[in-house]
């Protein structure tokens, strides 16, 4: 073998090897954002109500909790895309009270969590297994816009925002949790 020839497959076989490396490292960062993120949920208003209910796609989750991890990436991503959406809202959040630097700081990190996912997703091969829950779970998401523009924007209409979202974000970590352990 040439010389040049070897170092050219031993380029290759590393840089294989560090892509690799990078699309698992959103596990372990993982459960550190996520904790981060529902910390600011909780102290950007008061205590949650309890005995709120709000809409909730749990046989979405639990489809997604049996799913490949490349599809559970890609459903986080869907997800906090549509938490994000639904919460920068700023402007309609004045009678929910909440500390808006707070708000701020919640959306950001959402945001830094969705890039570094997508950022996975690219270097995936095969195709989003797009029907089974992308509809879904947009669906959830106009429901709880519905609930919002219905109640105009009232503190209980962002109360039952509020946990839902936290329910996404601890049901979330609950499959990173689970998936970290197959690895
Ligand atoms: C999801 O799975 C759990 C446990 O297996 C079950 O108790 C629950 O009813 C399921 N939820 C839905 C909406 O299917
Ligand atoms: C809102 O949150 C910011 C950042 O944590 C904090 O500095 C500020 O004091 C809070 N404002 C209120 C009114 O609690
Ligand atoms: C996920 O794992 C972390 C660290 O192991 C733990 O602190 C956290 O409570 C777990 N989250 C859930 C929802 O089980």
């Amino acid at each position: 073998m040439k010389q040049t020839q070897m170092w050219t497959y031993i380029c290759v076989i590393f840089l294989t090897l560090q892509s690799q490396c990078s699309a698992c490292r959103w596990l372990d960062r993982y459960g550190t954002v996520s904790a981060e993120s529902l910390t600011l949920l909780r102290e950007m208003s008061g205590q949650y109500h309890e005995n709120v209910w709000v809409d909730f796609p749990g046989t979405l989750y639990n489809l997604t909790e049996k799913a490949e991890v490349e599809d559970q990436v890609r459903f986080f991503v869907l997800t906090l895309d549509h938490i994000i959406n639904l919460m920068d809202d700023s402007e309609h959040m004045n009678s929910a009270q909440w500390n808006l630097t707070k708000v701020k700081y919640f959306l950001e990190v959402l945001q830094r969590q969705s890039s570094e996912l997508k950022e996975c997703v690219v270097q995936y091969q095969k195709p989003l297994k797009k029907e089974s829950y992308e509809i879904g779970i947009k669906r959830h998401f106009r429901t709880l816009k519905k609930i919002l523009k219905k109640e105009k924007y009232s503190a209980h209409a962002w109360e039952q925002i509020r946990r839902a979202v936290r329910s996404h974000l601890q049901r979330m970590e609950i499959i990173a949790n689970n998936t970290k352990k197959r690895f």
